[in-house]
């Protein structure tokens, strides 16, 4: 299997590279700069990997490369500004797409607006595909599953303040400022803002309280869910870090986390859900180096598009894989799960 990554020259996408050779899946590294892109593939491992040469403005030479493959991984954001060609040129090509995006605005755009052309071109097109979009979406889809009316749904991000790479930052640009979605009444709105009761997280005895954040989740979650209402949520010390966050102080930032940072960096994904009769289930997933993670969820999400098979269309991570085996996968990579009641 050959999977193209595209924006392999970065942080996230030279992860990718890595754990696609640690899979025995060949690698195949695209982007802008050959002259990065081939210092990636040294530094992964795999210095005789192919390395080929496409802009966002050469669709047919990106095309060209992603018809040689059997997927693509698009890891170059952020995505809202560089995400869409990418998405096009692997329907064009007929390839199947997932992107490592955490914008919940690009995701909602490419489910919204993507899913007949990825249907005609007989492909499944999965964006959000990280250590919160993919965890959160699959934990919250079991959860729902244990009542029989959903009346809603909290996505929260229970994460300490932790290392984030430039390319990160960049793209957070484009989600704090705005407190995001919030699915209600059958459709997606501004959220209302409204308070969030504390949560304890799970092994802690402090309760974390919570601030309205753009997860992914929002957009995801009522794709496979019957739900009433779903809202997202993040620490209200991380939303207070954002708020502090400008182009000037992203650029400031490193390109890459240390391991040992990524390491000492527990994520944790909660799903909260009420059910009609005021029944409440929990599902939770964590685990250290998000990082690492995303890289371990892209590239197995990309193989099981191409080895096991997905409905053609643009797909949420619950609707692309099986949640609860695809769970279970991530405890190889250090993920802990549980669903139950509260
Ligand atoms: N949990 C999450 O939500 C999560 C987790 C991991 C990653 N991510 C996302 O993944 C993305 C990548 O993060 P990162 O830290 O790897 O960033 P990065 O190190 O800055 O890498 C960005 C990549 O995109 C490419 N790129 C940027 N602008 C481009 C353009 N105009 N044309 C072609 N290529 C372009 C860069 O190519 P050059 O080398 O040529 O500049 C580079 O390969 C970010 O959006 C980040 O938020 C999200």
């Amino acid at each position: 299997m050959r999977i193209a990554v595209y924006g392999a020259s970065g942080f996230t996408g030279s992860l990718v590279v890595t754990e696609a050779r640690r899979r025995g899946i060949e690698p195949v590294l695209v982007g802008r700069d050959v002259r990065r892109l081939r210092r990636a593939a040294e530094e992964a491992g795999v210095p005789n990997a192919e390395v080929r040469a496409a802009g966002l403005d050469e669709a047919r030479e990106m095309a060209a490369v992603f018809a040689e493959c059997d997927a693509v991984v698009n890891c170059a954001g952020p995505f809202t500004r560089w995400g869409e060609p990418v998405v096009r040129a692997a329907i064009a090509a007929g390839r199947h797409y997932v992107d490592t995006a955490g914008e919940q605005q690009h995701i909602h755009r490419i489910l919204g607006e993507f899913d007949s052309a990825a249907q005609e071109s007989a492909i499944s097109v999965v964006p959000g595909v990280t250590d919160d979009g993919v965890p959160g979406d699959l934990v919250a889809h079991l959860a729902a599953a244990r009542v029989s009316i959903v009346r809603d749904v909290l996505i929260a991000d229970l994460r300490l303040p932790g290392g984030v790479s430039r390319g990160t930052a960049r793209s957070m640009l484009a989600v704090v400022g705005s407190t995001g979605l919030e699915y209600a009444a059958g459709g997606w709105h501004a959220d209302s803002g409204e308070e969030f009761d504390p949560i304890t997280p799970p092994g802690q005895t402090r309760p974390a309280s919570l601030r309205a954040f753009a997860l992914p989740g929002v957009v995801t979650i009522p794709r496979h869910v019957a739900a009433g209402r779903v809202r997202g949520a993040i620490r209200t010390e991380v939303a207070t870090l954002f708020t502090g966050l400008t182009e000037e102080v992203a650029e400031t930032i490193p390109e890459v986390v240390p391991m040992q940072a990524r390491q000492a960096g527990q994520w944790l994904m909660f799903a909260g859900v009420t059910g009609g009769h005021g029944e409440r289930i929990h599902g939770w997933v964590t685990g250290p180096d998000g990082y690492g993670l995303t890289a371990v969820i892209a590239v197995e999400t990309a193989r099981r598009l191409v080895e096991v098979g997905a409905p053609a269309g643009a797909l949420t991570p619950a609707q692309a894989v099986d949640p609860a085996d695809f769970l279970e996968f991530l405890t190889s990579a250090g993920a802990q799960w549980q669903v139950g009641e509260d």
